[in-house]
């Protein structure tokens, strides 16, 4: 798989302002009605995209985030969007959706590593039948631009850092491996069938609408609503944070680069702090003296938790101009505005998988 762009690759960053870089195109994205893919979908709406939503399909018909997003209730009711509820692992279904886009951003995947310790099939199942779904649907309809999502777990714990593209990579949870599955596939179909894929690869990201269980909201959650003791796992492993709107638009450079078939690109600040600098910071942002607690069930098997992800920035900063905007300190502080008036104090000490 080429880690290289090609020359034509990078933007100019002024041609991104431009709100109708992505007008007469249609764009199918799975797993817009969670974190990343909703904030996903508003990104390129603002770009003039039209939006086919494929959301997961429940009997209460929820669209997930998007029943919150004033930019999505208004392009559905001009018409610039539509909704999709389905399954990633129902075949027929995928391709159907595919069927009429042009570009399809790749989002949909079960994304909790303890979760994957205590149900890895249906990690199979999503991520990597859900991914060859995806791609069987851009063979079928050639469809032009496909952007699938990996992640940084890929690596395991690193050799070296800061780690870049080409690092090899270590399935240290059933969620990994299914995420190194899926990437091994769209770096098959490029090489077997030149099907024009790019994969993006985000460290953490964090920010509004993220789910409680993550570290982050965990941490948040609890002090804004005023615990004495912030209940944790591991506090050392160190991680590369980014706030969701760059990752967002990591998407967007994605969807418009001119990039060869399986390219992979890392979105990530080349910064890593461990989770109890997290605390820190957190505590700074709500004002909070709160100690951390070790919580035993929230420790994962040591040999599976990976120690460090540090990303090298620098292939996103050339094959797509990307650079992260938003600080760490203030992404905290964003997030946790909008967390203020969300917190349920009798579901903080929780733990969800
Ligand atoms: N959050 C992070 O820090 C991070 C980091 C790197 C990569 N990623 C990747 O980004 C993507 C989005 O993750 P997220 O953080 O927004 O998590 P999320 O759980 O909010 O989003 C996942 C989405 O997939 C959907 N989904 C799950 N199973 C499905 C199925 N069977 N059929 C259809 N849809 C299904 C969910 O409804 C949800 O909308 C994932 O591919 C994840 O692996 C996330």
């Amino acid at each position: 798989m080429s880690d290289a762009p090609s020359a034509a690759a990078s933007e100019d960053p002024s041609v991104l302002e431009d709100p109708t870089v992505l007008e007469g195109r249609t764009v199918l994205v799975t797993g817009a009605d969670g974190f990343i893919g909703s904030h996903v979908v508003e990104r390129v709406l603002a770009a003039g995209a039209r939006v086919r939503a494929f959301c997961l399909y429940t009997s209460n018909g929820t669209i997930g985030w998007l029943e919150e997003s004033a930019d999505f209730t208004a392009a559905l009711d001009e018409g610039r969007a539509d909704v999709v509820l389905g399954d990633i692992r129902d075949a027929e279904h995928v391709a159907a959706s595919v069927e009429g886009t042009d570009t399809v951003l790749h989002l949909a995947a079960l994304i909790a590593i303890p979760f994957s310790y205590q149900a890895p099939r249906s990690y199979v199942e999503t991520n990597v039948i859900g991914t060859l779904n995806v791609l069987e649907g851009v063979r079928r309809h050639g469809t032009p631009r496909l952007v699938h999502t990996s992640t940084s777990e890929v690596y395991g714990t690193p050799d070296v850092v800061p780690i870049t593209e080409g690092h090899p990579l270590r399935g240290q949870s059933p969620y990994s491996a299914t995420k190194i599955g899926a990437d091994k596939l769209c770096e098959a179909y490029a090489l077997s069938f030149g099907t024009p894929v790019t994969t993006l690869r985000p460290f953490n990201t964090f920010g509004p609408r993220q789910s409680p269980r993550a570290v982050i909201p965990t941490v948040l959650t609890q002090l804004l609503a005023g615990a004495d003791e912030v209940h944790l796992g591991d506090t050392t492993p160190r991680r590369d944070f980014t706030f969701v709107a760059d990752t967002a638009e990591g998407f967007l450079r994605a969807a418009v680069a001119d990039l060869e078939p399986g390219t992979t690109i890392q979105l990530g600040t080349g910064r890593a702090v461990s989770i109890g600098e997290v605390v820190e910071l957190c505590r700074e942002v709500t004002g909070s003296t709160a100690r951390i607690v070790t919580d035993p069930d929230r420790l994962r098997p040591t040999t599976s938790e990976v120690q460090v992800l540090l990303s090298d920035p620098t292939l996103a900063d050339e094959a797509l101009g990307w650079r992260p905007r938003v600080s760490l300190e203030d992404g905290l502080s964003r997030t946790a505005d909008w967390l203020r008036h969300r917190v349920d104090p009798t579901r903080v000490r929780r733990y969800h998988r």
